[in-house]
C-alpha cells in the first residue's frame, strides 16, 4: 500500500473523513453570512479589488438559449453571485455563451459585484469592432470591464481598438489571452511591450509552466492575471477519482479536490482571479467554497505538488 508522510504539526484529528465533512458542511454558511470574508486579489493597473474565484463559460454555457436550457442554470449563476463571485470569463468563440450568459443575468439577483470579461476573436479592425459590439449586446450590458485579445489573435490590429475603446469609457480593462502552454514566449514579449491591465493563461498544480516567466512578469509589469483550465479542463477529477483527501487539506479549509486544486492557484502572489467553469450547482457551490478561508503557505503549497505527484 502507498503512504505519504506528511510533516506538519497540526492534530491527527483532522485527518478523519467526519472531521473534514464537518468543515465542508460549515463552510458554505461561513461564505454566505460576510461578504468581508471573501478573498479578494488587487488589480494593480487600478488597485481594484476582485473576488479570487470567477467564473469561465466554454463549453458550460454554450446551450441553447431557449427557456428549457437556461431554467437549470439560473441557480448555477445565483449561487456564484450568491457567494461573492464577480468576473465572468466568456468569448465569441464559445458558442451561444455569451448571449447565454446574458439571459441568464437578466434573472439574477444581486450581481451588483458583477464584473464582465469577454474577447476579440476575429481578424481586422472593422471585423474587431463589430464583433465587441456583438458581444456588449448578447451580455446585456453598455461597457465590458475587461475586453481581451483571445489567443493572440490579430493583436496589433485590435490593441489600437481597445486602447481607443477604453478611452472612450467603452470597456475599463485591456486584456490578452492564451491557454494550454501555447505562445508563452510571444506572449512574454507582449507583456513587456502593450498597456495590458490583465493576461490570461492557463495554470493548475499539474500545469506549473507558467511560474517560470508569465507569473514572474506580470509581477514585475503590476498586470493582473486570470488562470484558465484549473482543473485542466476536469481531468484533475480523474486523477483523483479513486483517491481521497488527505485529512491535512482541513487545515487550509479545503474539503474537496476541487478546493484543493482552486487553493493552490489562488495561493500564488501573482493570481488575481480563477475562472472555473460548471454547469452543476453542487461544483459551483464547492468552487465558490475555495474563494474563503485558509490560503496554503509556500511549505504547504510544494506539499501539495508532491501529493499530487505521488497519487
Ligand atoms: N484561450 C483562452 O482564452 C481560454 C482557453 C481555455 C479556457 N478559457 C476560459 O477558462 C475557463 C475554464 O477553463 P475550462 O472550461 O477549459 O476548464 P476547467 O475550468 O479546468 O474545467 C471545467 C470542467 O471541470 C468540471 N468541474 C468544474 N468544477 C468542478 C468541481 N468542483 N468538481 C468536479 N468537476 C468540476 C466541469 O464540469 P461540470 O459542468 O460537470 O461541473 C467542466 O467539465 C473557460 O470556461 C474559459 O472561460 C480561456
Amino acid at each position: 500500500m502507498k503512504t505519504f508522510k506528511y510533516t506538519g504539526t497540526r492534530r491527527q484529528f483532522l485527518k478523519s473523513t467526519a472531521a473534514a465533512s464537518l468543515v465542508y458542511s460549515l463552510l458554505p454558511r461561513i461564505a454566505s453570512a460576510t461578504e468581508a470574508r471573501v478573498i479578494k486579489k488587487t488589480i494593480p493597473s487600478s488597485g481594484e479589488r476582485l473576488s479570487v474565484i470567477g467564473l469561465g463559460t466554454s463549453r458550460t454555457f454554450d446551450v441553447s438559449d431557449s427557456a428549457d436550457s437556461i431554467s437549470p442554470l439560473v441557480e448555477v449563476i445565483q449561487a456564484f453571485f450568491d457567494r461573492g463571485g464577480q468576473l465572468i470569463d466568456s468569448s465569441p468563440m464559445y458558442g451561444n455563451a455569451e448571449s447565454v450568459t446574458g439571459a441568464l443575468l437578466e434573472q439574477v439577483k444581486n450581481r451588483q459585484g458583477l464584473f464582465t470579461a469577454t474577447k476579440v476573436w476575429t481578424n481586422g479592425r472593422d471585423e474587431g469592432m463589430a464583433q465587441m459590439q456583438r458581444s456588449m449586446e448578447r451580455m446585456g450590458v453598455d461597457t465590458i470591464d475587461l475586453m481581451q485579445i483571445h489567443n493572440l489573435r490579430d493583436w496589433r490590429v485590435h490593441i489600437e481598438t481597445l486602447v481607443d475603446w477604453k478611452a472612450q469609457g467603452k470597456i475599463r480593462y485591456i486584456g490578452i489571452t492564451t491557454s494550454h502552454g501555447r505562445y508563452h514566449k510571444d506572449l512574454e514579449k507582449i507583456m513587456q511591450q502593450l498597456p495590458l491591465d490583465f493576461v490570461q493563461f492557463s495554470y493548475n498544480i499539474t500545469d506549473r509552466a507558467a511560474e517560470q516567466r508569465l507569473l514572474p512578469i506580470a509581477r514585475e509589469r503590476g498586470i493582473a492575471t486570470l488562470i484558465n483550465r484549473p482543473f485542466q479542463r476536469g481531468s484533475l477529477f480523474r486523477l483523483v477519482k479513486s483517491e481521497s483527501l488527505p485529512g491535512w487539506a482541513a487545515e487550509i479549509d479545503c474539503a474537496s479536490w476541487g478546493q484543493f486544486f482552486l487553493k493552490f492557484i489562488a495561493s500564488h502572489p501573482g493570481v488575481t482571479c480563477i475562472i472555473p467553469a460548471t454547469s452543476k450547482l453542487k461544483h459551483m457551490v464547492d468552487n465558490m467554497t475555495a474563494g474563503y478561508g485558509r490560503l496554503p503557505d509556500e511549505r504547504t503549497r510544494q506539499h501539495m505538488i508532491e501529493y499530487v505527484e505521488w497519487l
